[in-house]
C-alpha cells in the first residue's frame, strides 16, 4: 500500500489490546476432531493453522493444501540478488495479529526508508511532502481547511472500535458472521459503511470535494486500484494504512506464512482441491477432499473444513462441491486485477515535471483520478532486506521501481515514465475485490464445520483483515465442535467483557 502519507495524517492512537489474555475456559464434550483440513496457504490459511492449533490442541492433523507459493498474495521477486514486495507489503503498527506473529516467530521488522510522497494530476505535482512537519500540516490547512482534521478524527474512531476485536477474541468470543463482527465492533454503523460509497461519508462528514478528489482519491487508487465509489468502511481501511508507524517483515512478509505453519505444525500438501464432497454420517457430516499433487490425485476425509481463498469465479480457486443442497459453487462478484510492474531502470523525471533528475524530490508518487494516465501509482522500492548502511538510490542513478496499473503496461509507456530499464517483471494480481455493486458479505459458515474465511474481504482487504477472519474461524469451529454457543454472537460485549476481568 501507500509508502506514507506521515505527515498528512499523522495520528498517535491508543492501542487498547489484551492479546495473550487466557482463554476463557471451555468444556469440551464428545470427541476431538481428528483430521482438518485448510485450503489456501496465504497469510489466512497460515494462521488459521496456526490458531486451530492454539485451540484444538496438539493431537489434531491440519493438513494444509496450497496449490502455489506459501504466502499467496504475499510474495517477492528477485532484481539484481534482491528481493521486493511484489503483493501485499505494508503493515499498520497497530495490526495486532501480524505483530504478535512476527513477535512469536522471532522475525525482524524492517524498517521503512524516509522518502518523499507527491500528487501528480497528470501535469504537475499538487501535493507534496516536505522536509519540515508543520509546513505539511500549514499547506493542508491552508489547501483544504478543517477537511484533513475531520478525516483524521473520522478515521481514528472507527479505528478505536475496529479495536475492540483484539479484546472480544482474546477472551474467546466467536462471530458466525462478517456482519455480527461489524456489529459487535460497530453497530449497525460498521454495516452501513460497508454498503456506501466513501465519498458519500465524507461529504457528509464535510470533508471537501477537493480534497476528496486531490488526497482521498489517490490514496484509494494505489491501495486498491479503485476510485471513491469503494464502501466507506474498506476506504477507513485503507487511509489508516495511510498513516504514520508503517512497517514490513525483514526477508519478506511471505515469511510469517511459512513460519506459522512450522509453528503450527501443520502438514503442508503441495496440492490443488479439486473438489469437496459432503459425505452425510451418524451425527455430523465429513467433508472428502479430492486433491491432485505431483504424484496424482488422491482423497481424504475430515471434520473440520476451512477455506482460505476467493471462491470467485474470476480468481478461480477450482474448488468444486457436490452433494450440498442447495448446490453452492462460486460466490457473487469479481476480484479486481491490479498489475504490479517492478522496474530496474532510470525514471523519466521529466513525465513529471523534473527535466533534472538532480531536482527531483520523490521517492513515491501517487496520482489523481485521470481517464488517460495508464498507472495509479510510482514508488522507488527497497529490498526486503535492509543492511544497516542502506540508502535509497538518487532518482538521477538506476533504482528499483514499482508501478501499480489496472492492465499491463506496453513498451511505449514503460518508455514514457522510464529513460532507459535493465528489466522488467510483471505480477498479474486479481489483488482484492473489486468493489461496487453492492452484493453485501459472504457468509463465513459454508454448512455446518465447513468455514469460509476470504468473505472478509469484502468489508476490507488486507493481511490483518484475513489475521482476524483467521482467529474467529479458529475460535468459531472449537466452539461449534464443543457446543460452546454462548461464546458465539454474544451482544454487547464491552461491557460482558469489563464484568469477566
Ligand atoms: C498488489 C497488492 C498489494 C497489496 N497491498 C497490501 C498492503 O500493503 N497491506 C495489506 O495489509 N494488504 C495488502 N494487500 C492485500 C493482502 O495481500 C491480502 O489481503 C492477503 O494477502 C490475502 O491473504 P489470504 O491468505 O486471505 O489470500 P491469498 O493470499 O490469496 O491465499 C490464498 C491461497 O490459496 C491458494 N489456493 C487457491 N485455490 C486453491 C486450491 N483449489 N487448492 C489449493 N490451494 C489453493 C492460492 O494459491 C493462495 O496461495 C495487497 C494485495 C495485493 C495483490
Ligand atoms: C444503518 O442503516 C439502517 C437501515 O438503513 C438504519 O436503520 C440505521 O439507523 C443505520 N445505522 C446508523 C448508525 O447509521
Ligand atoms: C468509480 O468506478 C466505477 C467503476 O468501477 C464507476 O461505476 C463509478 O462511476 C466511478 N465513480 C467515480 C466517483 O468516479
Ligand atoms: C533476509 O532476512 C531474513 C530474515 O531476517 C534472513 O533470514 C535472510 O537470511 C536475509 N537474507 C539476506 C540475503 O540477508
Ligand atoms: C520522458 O517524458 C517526456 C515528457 O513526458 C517525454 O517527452 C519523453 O519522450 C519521455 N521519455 C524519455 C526517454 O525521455
Amino acid at each position: 500500500m501507500v509508502g506514507s502519507l506521515r505527515p498528512l495524517f499523522a495520528v498517535l492512537l491508543a492501542a487498547g489490546a489484551a492479546l495473550g489474555d487466557p482463554e476463557t475456559p471451555v468444556h469440551v464434550d464428545g470427541a476431538p476432531p481428528s483430521k482438518i483440513a485448510v485450503v489456501g496457504a496465504g497469510i489466512g490459511g497460515s494462521a488459521t493453522a496456526h490458531f486451530l492449533r492454539q485451540h484444538f490442541g496438539p493431537e489434531v492433523q491440519v493438513d494444509v493444501f496450497e496449490k502455489g507459493e506459501v504466502g499467496g498474495r504475499l510474495a517477492t521477486v528477485t532484481v539484481n540478488h534482491n528481493d521486493y514486495e511484489s503483493g501485499g507489503s505494508i503493515i499498520h503498527s497497530l495490526n495486532l495479529h501480524m505483530q504478535e506473529f512476527v513477535k512469536q516467530l522471532g522475525l525482524k521488522y524492517r524498517r521503512s526508508v524516509a522518502g518523499k510522497m507527491a500528487v501528480f494530476n497528470g501535469e504537475e505535482m499538487i501535493l507534496e511532502e516536505t522536509d519540515w512537519y508543520l509546513l505539511d500540516l500549514f499547506r493542508l490547512w491552508w489547501r483544504y481547511g478543517i477537511s484533513f482534521i475531520r478525516l483524521q478524527m473520522w478515521v481514528e474512531e472507527i479505528m478505536e472500535k475496529f479495536m475492540r476485536i483484539y479484546k472480544y477474541q482474546a477472551h474467546g468470543y466467536a462471530f458466525s458472521s462478517v456482519e455480527e463482527l461489524l456489529d459487535s465492533l460497530g453497530g449497525s454503523g460498521f454495516i452501513n459503511m460497508t454498503r456506501r460509497p466513501l465519498s458519500d461519508s465524507l461529504l457528509e462528514l464535510g470533508v471537501s470535494q477537493r480534497f476528496i478528489d486531490e488526497v482521498i482519491a489517490p490514496v484509494m487508487r494505489i491501495n486498491y486500484g479503485q476510485n471513491v465509489s469503494i464502501p466507506a468502511f474498506v476506504g477507513a481501511v485503507s487511509l489508516s494504512g495511510a498513516q504514520n508507524n508503517l512497517w514490513s517483515v525483514e526477508g519478506g512478509n511471505k515469511l510469517v506464512c511459512s513460519g506459522l505453519l512450522k509453528m503450527a505444525n501443520a502438514n503442508l500438501l503441495q496440492a490443488q482441491v479439486d473438489s469437496i464432497a459432503l459425505v452425510q454420517s451418524a451425527d455430523s457430516p465429513q467433508y472428502e477432499l479430492s486433491f491432485t499433487t505431483a504424484a496424482g490425485t488422491r482423497s481424504e476425509l475430515y471434520d473440520i473444513v476451512v477455506l482460505a481463498t476467493p471462491l470467485q469465479a474470476g480468481i478461480s480457486s477450482g474448488i468444486q462441491f457436490h452433494g450440498f443442497t442447495p448446490p453452492f459453487d462460486e460466490r457473487p462478484g469479481n476480484y479486481h486485477s491490479t498489475v504490479a510492474t517492478i522496474v530496474h531502470g532510470y525514471l523519466n523525471t521529466s513525465f513529471f515535471g523534473f527535466p533534472d533528475p538532480r531536482l527531483f524530490p520523490y521517492a513515491s508518487i501517487l496520482t489523481t483520478e485521470l481517464p488517460d494516465l495508464f498507472f495509479n501509482s510510482v514508488a522507488s522500492i527497497c529490498p526486503v532486506n535492509i543492511s544497516t548502511g542502506y540508502r535509497r538510490k538518487q532518482p538521477q542513478e538506476a533504482g528499483v521501481y514499482k508501478v501499480f496499473s489496472q492492465g499491463p503496461l506496453d513498451k511505449s509507456q514503460l518508455k514514457s515514465l522510464f529513460r532507459s530499464y535493465y528489466s522488467v517483471q510483471v505480477t498479474e494480481w486479481q489483488a482484492y475485490p473489486h468493489y461496487g455493486s453492492s452484493q453485501g458479505l459472504p457468509p463465513v459458515e459454508l454448512h455446518p464445520n465447513l468455514y469460509y474465511l476470504n468473505g472478509i474481504e469484502w468489508a476490507g482487504s488486507a493481511m490483518e483483515m484475513s489475521s482476524v477472519a483467521a482467529k474467529n474461524i479458529a475460535l468459531l469451529a472449537y466452539h461449534r465442535w464443543s457446543r460452546q454457543m454462548d461464546m458465539v454472537d454474544q451482544k454487547d460485549l464491552m461491557h460482558r467483557i469489563k464484568t469477566e476481568l
